[in-house]
């Protein structure tokens, strides 16, 4: 029987680095995963081949339709099969780090399903049928999350596919229809739209995005139609049926009316993920989940001693920084220390074109908290930067305190919103003013600059437009 300080069940964003935090801290570490690759949802179906399509196919899109302005006349071809081998290479070499990191750490990497049989007992069970039982002080569950699943819509990942499926199609579909407007459909819809697909997508809501910004989100849409993808808003999807060569589905208004049938070659399913923690033996420590399968926990530690519980398997949102920044504030409880995160400063993106990201709260939010906040907001049509490079689209909007001038929240579309939003997380963690942004020399010419205006706007002195 082996001794651990910690063993932590799941090898993702919250898993593994759990497990390297552990190593660096001293602590004998293990991470039982039963995938063949490190790195969980994220870097093996997730976010990182998203990220891989989304690139190949935005730069497809800009050759096709933006380069000619450019003065840079090409007709390009598209060679999914080399797309998606770059994708595949990209991830492997990613799960490959992690696996490095491991060693260089000292945390071993046990394959295989684990199990908890008692407080402080893993029994993992690889894919040869063999079983071990391991010892540990502490158990951390990282086990993640799946694809929500909606009754009558049945994925079989050839016609009818969840995530997974949809970033590996064989060929690009001439139809495709996504139920849900999320993040995932609006990014996995984006690729294949760029990539030549009728794109529609079917959402329950009367708007997309549920949990950005209400503004920013119209403009998302706006953004969205332009580029051809179309949207059925209020509908709820009854039933799917798949067929050899395409599928058909029925769509009904939410407000009542009559339904329609829909028929597209794909159809991805892509309605929200829920906590994943089958099998994983919770009624042997006596943890039972939350109604919606998560497993309650304050400050990481669940209702049985001496197990903590990280990432998409809690409650917060499901995002991969965010179970990296539980992995690291549980880890460090359980090595005596102060653990803490601060769930407002967990940043969104989506990575479509316009990008958009976010932090803090949205003016809906301060609405409904009946918080007094004023607002700055600068459009990149007024940024140099952007006009040079002809990426015009979108704006920035700083909201602060009206009394304190704190920024409560930030909200960006536009190309590379992404990596603008880290300054206004900083910013925040530091409880900054939005004068202290406003007077804070950015360079020129920079994208960043249109971040300092619509922040310089708070108070009504913005300079660039
Ligand atoms: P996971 O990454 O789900 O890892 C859990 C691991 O546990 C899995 O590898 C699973 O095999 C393993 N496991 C489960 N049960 C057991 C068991 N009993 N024994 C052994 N192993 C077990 N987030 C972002 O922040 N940015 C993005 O751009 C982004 N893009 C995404 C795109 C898509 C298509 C999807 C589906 C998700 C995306 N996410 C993104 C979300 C992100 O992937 C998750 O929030 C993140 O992976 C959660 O990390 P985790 O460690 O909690 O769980
Ligand atoms: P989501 O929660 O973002 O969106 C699901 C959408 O489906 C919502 O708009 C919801 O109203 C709608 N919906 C629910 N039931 C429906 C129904 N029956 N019919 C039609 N629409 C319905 O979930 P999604 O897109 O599946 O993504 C899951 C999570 O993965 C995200 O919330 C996010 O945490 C993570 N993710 C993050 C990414 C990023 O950070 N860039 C990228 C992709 C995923």
């Amino acid at each position: 029987m082996a001794q651990y300080d910690v063993i932590i069940i799941g090898g993702g964003p919250g898993g593994y680095n759990a497990g390297i935090r552990a190593g660096q801290l001293g602590l004998k570490a293990a991470v039982v995963e039963k995938r063949g690759t490190l790195g969980g949802t994220c870097l093996n179906v997730g976010c990182m081949p998203s990220k891989a399509l989304l690139h190949a196919s935005e730069l497809y899109d800009a050759a096709n339709n933006e380069f000619a302005t450019l003065g840079i006349e090409v007709k390009p071809k598209l060679n999914l099969v080399q797309m998606m081998k770059q994708k595949a290479e990209s991830v492997s070499a990613l799960t490959k780090g992690v696996e490095f990191l491991f060693k260089k750490n000292k945390v071993d990497w046990v394959k295989g399903a684990g199990k908890i049989v008692g407080q402080g007992k893993v029994e993992v069970t690889a894919e040869d049928g063999s079983v071990i039982t391991l010892e540990t002080a502490n158990i951390v569950i990282a086990t993640g999350s799946e694809p929500s699943p909606l009754p009558g819509v049945e994925v079989d990942q050839k016609r009818i596919v969840d995530s997974t499926g949809a970033l590996s199609l064989p060929e690009v579909p001439k139809s495709l229809i996504v139920i849900g407007a999320g993040i995932i459909g609006l990014e996995l819809g984006s690729v294949w739209r760029r990539l030549g697909a009728e794109v529609t997508v079917v959402e329950f809501l009367d708007r997309i995005t549920p949990g950005m910004d209400a503004e920013t989100a119209k403009t998302f849409q706006r953004s969205l139609t332009k580029q051809g993808i179309a949207f059925k808003l209020g509908s709820k999807v009854t039933g799917a049926k798949a067929g050899k060569s395409n599928v058909s589905l029925t769509v009904e208004p939410v407000a009542g009316g009559a339904a329609e049938t829909l028929t597209a070659d794909y159809v991805l399913l892509a309605i929200g993920r829920r906590p994943y923690t089958d099998g994983l033996g919770l009624e042997s420590v006596g943890i039972v989940p939350d109604k919606r399968g998560f497993i309650e926990t304050d400050h990481f530690k669940t209702s049985a001693p001496g197990v903590w519980a990280i990432g998409d398997a809690i409650l917060g949102p499901m995002l991969a920084h965010k179970a990296e920044e539980d992995s690291v504030a549980c880890i460090e409880m359980i090595a005596g220390k102060w653990g803490h995160v601060d769930y407002n400063l967990v940043p969104s993106v989506v990575y479509t074109a316009p990008e958009v990201a976010w932090v803090g709260k949205t003016e809906e939010q301060l609405k409904e908290a009946g918080v007094a906040y004023k607002a700055g907001k600068f459009p990149f049509s007024a940024n140099s930067r952007a006009k040079i490079n002809h990426e015009t689209e979108g704006f920035a909007k700083v909201l602060a305190d009206a009394k304190t001038d704190e920024i409560l929240g930030v909200h960006i579309i536009g190309p590379q919103a992404g990596e603008m939003i880290g300054e206004y997380c900083v910013a925040m963690a530091f409880k900054a003013a939005s004068e202290d942004v406003a007077r804070t020399c950015h360079p020129h010419p920079t994208r960043s600059e249109a971040g300092r205006q619509a922040a310089m706007g708070v108070e009504g002195w913005t300079m660039q437009a």
